[in-house]
């Protein structure tokens, strides 16, 4: 049985007084509930986060992570560093890196690595553009993007990982996948890693990510692949986000 996951990427938002009010709330509410539950705010405020959420069942996570374990990278933060703040999770390729900052599918997979030498936990993130999808392509996408890994670390790296189904059209845009174009995109993905091994596959944790709302989550995470979800904007409203926990649960 899978446990349902829901994490909140808080991406370049946040704020000390906003973060304290928005995490007490979902720290008190969150008991009880039977999901999962973390949140992945900006680097600085991961010791305040860490903190604040101490005693209650949240967990912490990061948005990104640098490939390399030290050294001279200025600017880039090292996965034993998000370990050393409770960090049990960390967001590896997510759209918003791979478009904005260049990381390609190799890159990706050596963060993910990275991650699990620190003994985080990396959630990968993959998914098509529009016009991938417009073209066809979005097996294909999903399944280079989920290879890098697999060709890289093994089948057993995924043993320790979360993966994030998040179609690039939907993030931000109000513009959900239907429940069925994500099932499909899940279904799928838990198939590429049955073939390796259908033990690990079945134990994989799939969240589904991209304009997730208190409207939509319920019949989301109906989905028999759908194990939760990543979200990004309703992350940042207490009620809203409790309420999409609420319907993982
Ligand atoms: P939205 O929920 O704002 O569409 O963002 C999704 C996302 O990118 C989470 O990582």
């Amino acid at each position: 049985m899978r446990r349902m996951l829901v994490a909140g990427n808080w991406k370049m938002h946040g704020a000390l007084h906003q973060n304290s009010e928005l995490l007490k709330r979902i720290a008190a509410e969150a008991s009880g509930l039977l999901c999962e539950i973390a949140v992945c705010p900006p680097y600085p405020y991961l010791a305040q986060a860490q903190s604040l959420i101490e005693g209650s069942p949240l967990v912490l996570g990061a948005q990104s992570v640098s490939e390399h374990s030290s050294g001279a990278f200025t600017g880039e933060v090292a996965a034993s560093m998000l370990a050393e703040f409770g960090c049990r999770y960390v967001l590896v390729g997510h759209s918003e890196r791979r478009a904005l900052y260049g990381e390609t599918d190799a890159v990706v997979a050596v963060k993910f690595e990275a991650a699990q030498n620190a003994g985080l936990v990396p959630v990968l993130c993959v998914g098509e553009t529009l016009s991938e999808r417009e073209s066809g392509e979005t097996g294909a996408v999903v399944a280079r993007q989920l290879s890098a890994v697999l060709g890289r670390l093994g089948v057993v790296a995924m043993r320790s990982a979360v993966v994030a189904y998040e179609p690039v059209w939907a993030i931000g845009t109000g513009v959900t996948a239907s429940p069925a174009q994500a099932q499909e995109v899940h279904a799928a993905i838990r198939a590429q890693v049955a073939v390796l091994d259908s033990g690990i596959a079945a134990g994989l944790r799939i969240l589904y990510g991209g304009s997730v709302k208190p409207q939509n989550a319920k019949e989301l995470f109906g989905q028999s692949d759908i194990d939760g979800g990543l979200i990004g904007g309703a992350a940042l409203v207490a009620d809203d986000f409790l309420t999409i926990c609420q319907a993982a649960n």
